[in-house]
């Protein structure tokens, strides 16, 4: 079968790997489309842990095409998205129930082959049958969903909280739709790429801007959720932390970033400081809240590359241009 494969830091090839076969309880995915996202970038570039080579791409769904032995609840045929948690469920924070800490923490496209190809085995454990009225290879678009479910997991809003967040990508976005249905009274957008701040208007955010100076918020904002990674945007938002209120840490930095925050403010001001890391629990119920409409997919995902244009595809990803972009093998 066609897959794609980064065999080295920085070396990606679209090539031929041997077919897969499902496990007794696996099945195999033809794979209908696959989102790329920050992750694959830093799998690319050497950055996220796993050993290479890997066939990347942990966003995907599509047709069952075979189950093994043991499966009787998923059928040939049936659509499927795949949450590509591998936890162990036996560490020490499995046990705990916070398998997304797993001391053996794996993934569908991480540590074992992804999603960026023909086809891919998962755990039947990991599937989600769709329903009827949810486009197949939409419903990739479910697995960034449900990190963004986690999120308001930790976070925990209030009805009539107000919301600043930081980057308007896929995932600033998937947090906007969220926080609306979350009971926000309001939603602003910090992004310096207008394109993208023009899209968080179109789908309905309260305010939009470069910079959050430009915002009249003098009390601040009830949650300030970064989804950027990036250390000015950090810094910006610690600070406009409304008394009472929570900061999350939602984008991915390097290991090594550090960012600065008053600790008289977090202390005087009761400010709670969270992260959200990947899917626990969450996964289910994103399916569901995709079905119901949380997203347009029209918007959500601006390009849909064939398998073999998956190099152009993750390097229009990483020159910021479009918003969720695909390859549909
Ligand atoms: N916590 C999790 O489970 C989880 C899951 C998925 C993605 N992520 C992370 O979330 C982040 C967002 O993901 P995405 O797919 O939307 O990425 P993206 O690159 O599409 O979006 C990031 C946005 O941040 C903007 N930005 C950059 N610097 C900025 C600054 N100083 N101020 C304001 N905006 C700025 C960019 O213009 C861009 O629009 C990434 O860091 C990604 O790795 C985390
Ligand atoms: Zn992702
Ligand atoms: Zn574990």
């Amino acid at each position: 079968m066609k897959a794609v494969v980064i065999s080295a830091p920085g070396e990606i090839e679209v090539t031929s790997v041997p077919d897969v076969s499902p496990g007794p309880r696996e099945v195999v995915v033809a794979v209908a489309a696959c989102g790329i996202c920050g992750t694959d970038l830093h799998i690319l570039e050497g950055e996220f842990a796993p050993t290479l080579p890997i066939v990347p791409g942990h966003e995907f769904a599509g047709d069952v095409v075979a189950v093994g032995s043991e499966v009787n609840e998923i059928a040939v045929g049936d659509r499927v998205a795949v949450d590509p948690s591998l936890h162990c469920g036996e560490c020490y924070y499995c046990r705990r129930g916070r398998g997304n800490l797993c001391e053996r923490w794996a993934a569908i496209g991480v540590s074992t082959a992804g999603g960026a190809a023909e086809f891919a085995v998962a755990p039947v454990a990991n599937c989600v049958v769709l329903p009827e009225a949810v486009a197949t290879a939409d419903a990739a678009l479910i697995e960034p969903l449900s990190c963004a479910v986690r999120g308001f997991d930790v976070l925990q809003p209030r009805m009539g909280d107000h919301f600043l967040i930081y980057g308007a990508g896929t995932m600033g976005l998937m947090m906007m739709e969220l926080a609306k249905r979350a009971g926000a009274a309001s939603v602003s957008m910090v992004d310096l790429n207008p394109s993208r701040l023009e899209t968080a208007r179109q789908l309905g955010c309260t305010a939009t801007t470069a910079s959050a100076d430009e915002l009249d918020r003098p009390r601040g904002w009830d949650n300030v959720i970064d989804c950027t990674g990036v250390v000015a945007a950090i810094e910006d938002g610690l600070g406009r932390v409304a008394p009472g209120g929570t900061f999350q840490q939602f984008g991915v930095s390097g290991e090594k970033a550090v960012a600065r925050f008053s600790p008289y403010r977090i202390y005087n001001s009761e400010i709670r400081i969270v992260g959200s890391m990947a899917v626990l629990h969450s996964f289910e119920r994103a399916a569901e809240l995709f079905a119901e409409g949380v997203l347009n997919p029209e918007v959500m995902i601006s390009d849909r590359f064939p398998l073999d244009d998956y190099p152009k595809a993750l390097s229009q990803f990483q020159a910021g241009v479009g918003r969720k972009v695909q390859v549909q093998p």
